[in-house]
């Protein structure tokens, strides 16, 4: 069956700017909270891998832009760190911060790419963290404040701005689970870092309708939470899961409400917000980002704080080198459930891909990274079954450009379907660059070409 996608699908991939950009201190540029994470010798990562070089992209722009061209992107998913714009979070605005973004931008519409920014994709200007970060009411003022300045220097060149990326991972990752910057560990912060992003993001939104003229979203991931089996208590339990990772964001910035199951998992920690704060929250967005990788598979568990639920691995299933279990299914059944349960709005995948260990290039080809070409064909099918169901899904993009700092997991961890050379920064497409590259100019059609092998794919089929 050919498989092809709406006129005006966009095809693009995506990055962020801690992930790819190094020289994070260049041209007056402040710390961020990911600069300050992985340079404290209390918090850094294992592998004592930072984001001083990461993939250059900063010095390397305007030839990345090409590489995307060659590779025939419609459409480059980035991200804006805060605090080369604003180096102390609020007031004084980094000209030279903005210049760079200005140039990318410029180049991108010069190479007929459509430009996706995100303002914020988890490095908080470290000035603001000193202030209290996500844990400061005033932080929703912050952020409306430096979305303001990204609007009036750069709405007339970009049409679809995005809020926030993953608001649960900087709220559970940052602050219950101390695995990502800042490195807290409190339930009680991870409330309300939580309850903050989404003041945060409304009050970006609102800030857009006063200066912007095109379009502003938020980017939510999503992993469907399926019942290990049909007990009662593992169906409350994935009710749980799904109501602490998905619906605790999507629920207030679309419907105007938190799922009651919070009150359940946070305990005391929890608070009711306020009647402002939801409506804060509850701004009409034009588009939703979502993120799909994998799904969970979860059953209850007294013993597992604070969810009391945990996932079951899937033996047999193939997992990628993050551990996480291949199930495309799971990523139609993610846009029907959205379009359920929140109704009509423009979608795009922000991100879906892969890490997996690449095989070493040879003389003879790119890297033949054979299972993210599979992933990628069968996550892409996932979509079209979600569209063809009547979902309005308009953009797809790969996670990622590039091979990058994949936060606390380092370097080795690659998701690129590009290969970047860590030592020479020389940047190498891997296969599926190429599929993609077929993908994109046959608007989908070329998923057949590797169909036949997916069936390698757990669920796919
Ligand atoms: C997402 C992040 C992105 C990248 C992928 C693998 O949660 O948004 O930066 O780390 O996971």
């Amino acid at each position: 069956m050919s498989r092809t996608f709406p006129d005006r699908f966009l095809w693009g991939a995506a990055t962020a700017a801690y992930q790819v950009e190094g020289s994070p201190l260049a041209d007056g540029a402040g710390a961020s909270i990911w600069h300050r994470f992985t340079h404290d010798p209390r918090l850094m990562i294992a592998s004592g891998d930072t984001g001083d070089v990461a993939c250059d992209h900063y010095n390397r722009m305007e030839g990345d832009v090409e590489l995307m061209k060659q590779l025939g992107l419609q459409a480059y998913r980035f991200s804006i760190s805060w605090s080369r714009i604003l180096p102390e979070g609020t007031g004084r605005v980094n000209q030279a911060g903005l210049d760079f973004y200005r140039r990318l931008v410029d180049r991108l519409n010069d190479a007929g790419i459509v430009p996706l920014p995100t303002l914020y994709h988890w490095d908080l200007p470290a000035a603001l963290d000193d202030r209290g970060g996500w844990l400061n009411r005033d932080v929703a003022e912050w952020f409306g404040e430096y979305a303001a300045v990204m609007y009036r220097a750069l709405d007339g060149e970009v049409r679809r701005w995005a809020t926030l990326n993953e608001p649960w991972v900087v709220a559970d990752g940052g602050y219950l689970n101390g695995v990502l910057a800042p490195g807290h560990r409190s339930i009680f912060e991870c409330a309300i870092a939580s309850r903050n992003l989404m003041r945060a993001h409304g009050r970006a939104v609102q800030a857009y309708r006063e200066t912007g003229r095109h379009e502003v979203g938020v980017v939510f991931n999503i992993e469907p939470k399926y019942p290990a089996s049909d007990r009662p208590e593992d169906v409350a339990a994935a009710a749980r899961a799904d109501a602490y990772m998905n619906r605790q964001y999507a629920d207030p910035a679309l419907l105007g409400a938190c799922p009651p199951e919070l009150r359940d998992v946070y305990g005391e920690a929890w608070e009711d917000w306020s009647a402002d704060d939801l409506a804060l929250a509850c701004q009409p967005v034009d588009f939703v980002g979502i993120n799909y990788y994998t799904r969970s598979v979860v059953r209850a568990s007294e013993s597992a704080w604070p969810l009391r639920a945990e996932a079951v691995v899937q033996e047999g299933a193939q997992h990628t080198e993050t551990g996480w279990e291949v199930f495309p299914p799971a990523m139609t059944r993610t846009l029907l459930w959205f379009r359920e349960r929140y109704g009509e709005i423009p979608l795009y995948i922000m991100e879906n891909g892969a890490a997996f260990a690449d095989p070493a290039s040879s003389a003879d080809g790119p890297i033949a990274d054979e299972d993210r070409c599979r992933y990628l064909a069968a996550h892409i099918g996932a979509v079209h079954d979600a569209i063809a169901a009547g979902v309005d899904v308009r953009g797809y993009m790969v996670w990622s450009l590039f091979d990058n700092l994949e936060w606390a997991l380092g370097y080795a961890k690659r998701f690129g379907i590009v290969h970047v050379d860590y030592d020479t920064l020389a940047r190498t497409p891997k296969k599926s660059a190429d599929l993609y590259r077929r993908i994109v100019e046959s608007n989908g059609a070329a998923i057949g070409d590797v169909s036949s092998s997916a069936s390698k794919i757990s669920g796919a089929g």
